[in-house]
């Protein structure tokens, strides 16, 4: 296998990631106007750390900018070299980038253990459509459109939730939810 190392996301800066109850986390985000060079740096920037991280999303009210943009990959694989190195070779590397997503078909219901890089250690059920339609921009301020399924569908519907505010323990219970932000303040302290 060939390491990817020479991949453009695969190099950049580690962004601080803001763990929950960050105020950045429950706001709603503001829409992307300017399409520029900073934006493209950003999402490079993000999917670099998402990578590091390592996950399979992010959105920017995580590193603590309330934009409605997220970054996702939920081909890659990761795996250390071999049993003596600490070094990490990726491969399959799938980088997207949405921005300003606006979901706009919505069918079926799936449930998945779903975990956050702002919520560690908390993975639960959390029920989601199962197909959806999305549309976007990209860096380049292009209109996109995504049909998504299975694992896709249900990052997007996650990461689109981070830009209104929403994390997933929020679609939980109240019982549960409840447990868990209790859980999270004692961790923060
Ligand atoms: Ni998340």
């Amino acid at each position: 296998m060939e390491a990817v190392t020479q991949n453009y996301v695969l190099e950049g800066e580690r962004l601080q990631i803001y763990t929950y109850p960050e105020p950045v986390l429950t706001k709603v985000a503001q829409e992307v106007t300017v399409f520029d060079e900073e934006l493209k740096l950003l999402c490079k920037n993000m999917l670099y750390t998402m990578y590091q991280a390592p996950g399979i999303g992010l959105a920017a009210p995580q590193i603590g900018l309330s934009k409605r943009v997220f970054v996702i990959d939920t081909d890659y694989t990761r795996e250390y070299k071999d049993e003596e190195s600490d070094e990490v070779v990726f491969d399959n590397l799938n980088p997207r980038v949405f921005i300003n997503p606006v979901i706009k078909e919505k069918v079926g219901e799936t449930t998945y253990q779903e975990g956050c890089l702002s919520l560690p250690g908390i993975f639960e059920d959390v029920k989601r459509f199962e197909e959806i339609v999305v549309s976007y921009k990209n860096t380049d301020g292009e209109d996109c459109e995504i049909s998504a399924n299975e694992l896709l569908s249900i990052c997007i519907q996650h990461e689109n939730d981070h830009l209104d505010g929403i994390v997933f323990i929020d679609r939980l219970s109240s019982l549960k939810r409840n447990f868990f932000k209790k859980k999270l303040l004692k961790a923060k302290r």
